[in-house]
């Protein structure tokens, strides 16, 4: 009896929500049978009357119905939300509600720095200039004074684009805007060449196929090398912190003659090798000294390939990494990170 009656208000309910269109009757019909105070509510609530050898089935008969019905009622309310015009369930707009912020991105760490160290060497009177991410051998090579039988060229003798006869590569550095600034402007000059560079290397925590740099030219009469320690020097203090001591240290570039290449005390440890705990600093290896750039001098023969008059003109020059520079002052010890978009890392800075 109880039973039957359950399941005609099935059938019947069914139909009914299947026929209801507006978002308010729908409400109703929730209220009407499936809330607190509903029909199915009152059901269970009957249940002490019923004869107690029969509750198990019909309390099970309730349940699933209530299923049943509360299902219909869900595919009902989707399918009134997809083909109902919107203002039909917000007829109140609240005019003071604030708006949606939409998400706001921000420049990948990499540019933030590429901006910052940009700033710094323009007070300095630098100015910027650019040169193609795929050069001639010419320009990656010959013009910087390595000749096509260099050691040193063999590192980065690569990336050589296809049917081109080995005649355009991806440079592997920044170093050949120096040549085309030069063929270009006649000194004085002062510029800083940001940019992408290319190198055959297997991705790991330090190294990367593709990273940037940031070179660095001047030329003029009277140009010497405390000119270059006193750019350096700044720039240091001002990247990484005024107490940050610089060290020029005897190095090799064929396109510079004395090369050396610049160290900064531990961004960590201060230049003591050790931290407070007494351990031996993770990322200076107790050196005390981190390196992050290669300078000198330039090569007379390159000015020689420019048409500079030698005698009359001196130049230093400078090249750093970009990706380097920004995970010694973020603290970041992989430089994989970069380029794996993870947000939870991006967001960070
Ligand atoms: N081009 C060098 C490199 O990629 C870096 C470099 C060293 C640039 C010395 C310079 C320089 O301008 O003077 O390793």
């Amino acid at each position: 009896m109880l039973e039957s009656e359950l399941n005609q208000l099935k059938e019947e309910t069914l139909k009914e929500v299947s026929q209801i269109g507006t978002i308010d009757s729908l409400r109703q019909f929730e209220h009407k049978y499936l809330s607190r105070s509903g029909l199915i509510r009152q059901f269970i609530q009957n249940l002490s009357t019923v004869e107690p050898s029969e509750r198990p089935k019909i309390g099970r008969l309730i349940n699933q119905i209530k299923t049943v019905i509360s299902e219909a009622y869900e595919e009902q309310l989707k399918t009134l939300r997809r083909t109902l015009p919107a203002q039909e369930e917000q007829t109140f707009f609240d005019t003071t509600m604030p708006g949606k912020k939409p998400a706001r991105g921000h420049y990948h760490p990499v540019y933030q720095v590429f901006f910052q160290i940009c700033d710094i060497f323009k007070r300095l009177g630098f100015d910027i200039a650019y040169g193609p991410e795929i050069e001639t051998p010419y320009y990656n090579f010959e013009a910087l004074n390595v000749p096509s039988d260099h050691p040193s060229r063999d590192a980065f003798d690569t990336f050589y684009l296809a049917d081109t006869n080995h005649s355009q590569l991806l440079r592997s550095h920044t170093s050949p805007v120096q040549i085309r600034t030069m063929q270009r402007l006649k000194p004085p000059l002062r510029i800083i060449a940001p940019g992408k560079v290319f190198r055959p290397d297997t991705a790991s925590a330090s190294r990367f196929p593709m990273f940037h740099q940031v070179e660095g030219l001047m030329v003029d009469t009277n140009v010497s090398f405390s000119h270059l320690k006193g750019v350096l020097d700044i720039f240091c203090k001002e990247m990484f912190g005024k107490e940050t001591k610089t060290r020029f240290r005897p190095s090799f570039f064929p396109f510079t003659e004395p090369s050396a290449e610049v160290d900064i005390s531990c961004v960590i440890c201060h230049g003591q090798g050790r931290l407070n705990s007494g351990d031996t600093c993770s990322v200076c290896r107790g050196d005390g000294w981190l390196e992050i750039l290669g300078s000198g001098m330039v090569h007379p023969e390159v000015f020689r390939y420019v048409k500079y008059n030698h005698e009359k003109y001196t130049g230093f020059a400078f090249g750093m990494g970009v990706e380097r520079i920004s995970m010694l002052k973020y603290g970041i010890n992989d430089i994989r990170l970069f380029t794996e978009n993870h947000l939870m890392f991006l967001e960070q800075f």
